[in-house]
């Protein structure tokens, strides 16, 4: 009787203590995919689960992770790995408290879970230190339609003194699969955004930058990761994931000895030590992730709708045909040069004229890049009546009116340089490199932020018809230094310049709302969803060479919307590769972005001048499909066969662009198939090719065909020769 009074007793005690033991669940869900975040003992927290949706998750309260092979204790992975844990990896967080201590130990507080909006809920994971009066919220929001989950992470500290910061990442998403193939996109000036797929292997490989501005010509802070076997576009378990930051980013994959993939992501910590007042909060950047278990095409398009709903300025108004006259001019202009290009302009119905570089500066006229930035007064010898008068001019003729600025920087050889020394970046006692003869102004200093805030105000104010910007930036960091920073803060520049840059962003955000603003940095250089969120639309490269823009734009979707993607015809041969090209072959490449041109009209024959006005016309009526529609990377220009193949589709599927193209000379005896994708199976379409004046390169031309055909046999097309290429529109019948 004692014993089994012992025992019942014994019983209850563990009864409800296994119950409390029991992991408590948090699901992070949108429409198809969820993360699952589980309490541990210790009130740690872990990231259990992310991937494909599903409802009998609650059974991952006693999933087991892999074990030590030495101790055999669980590698459960944290949700928030901060140095000084058991962790062994590169942690989220490593700081110095204001005791010296260099670790911590976070324990869970709680989680709030609550609706932001129909579309977006907001799980919040509050953490603090076992010992230290420092706490860490993680802040989660889901995009239900989108399928995309945002994370971003605020430090506080309630310590007596400062915290040193040294390393702050954004987020960690541990990965169990067989293999893991990460692509990558990396370049530099004129061709940025290439692709790279590296298969890895245990150690750690890192995406990174440390050059701050143009932060992303030679890396961009964006990642797709294919599980158990290379990335395909139609099959196959993607993650890709993007962070909002413009400065010096860190992107650090580690295979461990689990084979576990450990991924950081945020602010590159490389000289970047940050000391966190007492009772001040230190915000990281957001970190944009999203899943697909059907390919990478998914995976791109989760973004795109993603971005168009919640980051990109005018996401859901259509692009306007740009004439930017860069190319057509470079700095050799004055009022009557301009004037007639605006003529032609009106002609062949483009509806915004942009005046790149060269506007400006007296003393030190801006004829060429060794002088005059920084001077935002206009030539008045090559624009005697102003601006006011192009713009009014512009608007006149029916078109809307941009220009051109950069604000963030000063050639030596202007006045401002002359009278703003100690607005350089410049390290003390050394020489200040130049690149492209100019110099970086200090936006960690509030009253350089003022002055770039003013010069765009002023400039905008010139005349009361500019309605369009383009912000250029053509430097980065080499030799740094703050003299408006303290001593012991000099490693602040690097987050301090972003921030400071975001704010004068947001100033004019809120007293400009509908002025339009490209984003350029010597096109390419600043791509990434912390300055796309103030802008209209991107300069993709400085490189116009249709076919190599076919595989910059190509990587360039898949993350970021074409949408955005300025994509404008130039002559040929291109200036900067020399290729030859067909103007039809360069408005194809060109139609799969934002369409600009970048031609001196006035160079054109009357024929050539009707194609461009044709393409043009047949662009505006089609491109609700490309700003709007779902993108299919069909044929990857880089899958080595050079060909190329993009596809747009309506939401409702009631209409669909096909692009096809021959990169290089192919034998005659061959007819390239593609199959098409995000068809409704059971509907007619017709095919008809638009934007030429050849022969059809289909035999099917004008004819209707089922869905299910088309991306079952697929249409094939007698594109051979290097520069063939056709653009299809398909009609639901
Ligand atoms: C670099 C840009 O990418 C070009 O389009 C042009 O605006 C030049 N700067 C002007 O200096």
């Amino acid at each position: 009787m004692k014993k089994l009074i012992v025992q019942l007793v014994f019983l209850s005690v563990l009864l409800p203590y296994s119950v409390k033991c029991r992991a408590k669940l948090f699901t992070i869900e949108s429409s198809d995919i969820m993360m699952v975040l589980r309490t541990e003992k210790d009130s740690d927290v872990s990231l259990a689960y992310f991937g494909d949706k599903f409802y009998g998750y609650n059974s991952l309260s006693n999933k087991q992770f892999p074990a030590r092979p030495d101790t055999k204790e669980a590698f459960t992975p944290m949700l928030y790995p901060a140095y000084g844990g058991r962790m062994t990896i590169e942690p989220i967080l490593k700081l110095t408290h204001f005791d010296g201590n260099e670790t911590c130990q976070m324990k869970l507080d709680s989680v709030a879970q609550r609706k932001v909006s129909e579309n977006i809920n907001r799980t919040t994971v509050y953490l603090s230190d076992k010992r230290y009066k420092l706490a860490v919220s993680i802040a989660f929001d889901a995009y239900w339609k989108e399928n995309v989950i945002t994370q971003q992470v605020t430090i506080a500290n309630h310590e007596k003194g400062p915290v040193s910061l040294d390393r702050f990442y954004s987020s960690y998403l541990p990965v169990a699969a067989s293999s893991y193939y990460l692509t990558h996109f990396y370049g530099t000036w004129a061709d940025e955004m290439q692709i790279d797929e590296t298969k890895l292997s245990q150690g750690t490989v890192s995406i990174e930058t440390k050059k701050e501005v143009r932060a992303t010509q030679s890396e961009n802070p964006s990642f797709m990761l294919a599980l158990n076997q290379p990335a395909k576009p139609d099959c196959g378990d993607i993650i890709m994931g993007a962070l909002a930051w413009s400065g010096n980013f860190k992107l650090n994959f580690e295979v461990d000895e689990c084979n576990t993939l450990n991924i950081l992501s945020g602010i590159n910590p490389f000289a970047s030590s940050y000391k966190l007042p007492s009772k001040q909060t230190f915000v990281t950047p957001k970190m944009i992730i999203t899943y697909s278990h059907t390919g990478y095409g998914q995976a791109s398009r989760n973004l795109h709708d993603w971005a168009l709903g919640y980051n990109l300025k005018g996401g859901n108004q259509p692009g306007k045909v740009v004439l930017n006259s860069w190319e057509g001019t470079s700095f050799n202009f004055n009022e009557e040069v301009i004037k007639t290009m605006i003529d032609n302009a009106a002609k062949l119905g483009i509806e915004t004229f942009v005046l790149d570089d060269g506007w400006f500066g007296n003393n030190y006229p801006r004829n060429s890049d060794q002088q005059g930035l920084g001077d935002w007064q206009v030539n008045r010898k090559k624009l005697p009546h102003g601006v006011d008068a192009l713009a009014n001019y512009a608007v006149s003729k029916g078109l809307k009116f941009g220009i051109w600025i950069e604000p963030e920087m000063v050639n030596p050889q202007s006045d401002l340089a002359k009278a703003k020394p100690s607005w350089i970046v410049k390290s003390p006692y050394r020489e200040i490199p130049t690149l492209r003869n100019q110099w970086l102004l200090d936006l960690s200093n509030p009253a350089v932020q003022n002055y770039v805030y003013q010069t765009v105000k002023q400039t905008i104010g010139l005349s009361k018809n500019i309605s369009y910007l383009k912000w250029d930036a053509n430097r980065h960091v080499e030799s740094f230094g703050s003299t408006y920073l303290p001593k012991d803060k000099q490693s602040h520049f690097w987050i301090d310049y972003v921030n400071g840059l975001y704010s004068v962003y947001q100033r004019l955000r809120n007293d400009f709302p509908d002025i339009e603003i490209q984003l350029c940095a010597s096109g390419g250089g600043r791509l990434d969803f912390g300055a796309l969120q103030y802008h209209n639309e991107f300069w993709t490269s400085d490189d116009t060479d249709p076919f190599q823009r076919l595989k910059i734009q190509f990587a360039t979707n898949l993350i970021y919307p074409p949408k955005a993607t300025a994509a404008h015809v130039s002559k040929s041969p291109n200036y900067q590769t020399g290729n030859t090209s067909s103007l039809k072959f360069r408005f194809h490449v060109a139609m799969m972005g934002r369409l600009g041109i970048e031609l001196q009209p006035k160079d054109l024959s009357e024929q050539e001048l009707s194609f461009v006005k044709s393409c043009i016309s047949d662009y505006k009526s089609i491109r609700h499909i490309v700003d709007f529609g779902d993108w299919y990377p069909l044929h990857s220009p880089y899958s080595g066969d050079n060909y190329a193949a993009t596809q747009f589709v309506t939401k409702d599927k009631k209409e669909a662009l096909l692009f096809a193209f021959s990169m290089d000379f192919h034998p005659r005896t061959y007819m390239p198939v593609f199959k098409l994708a995000g068809l409704d199976s059971h509907k007619m379409y017709k095919v008809m090719e638009i934007c030429t004046s050849e022969r059809s390169s289909f035999w099917g031309n004008n004819m209707s065909f089922s869905g299910d055909y088309l991306m079952n046999a697929g249409v094939n097309l007698n594109l051979n020769l290097r520069g063939e290429s056709s653009l299809f529109y398909l009609q639901e019948q």
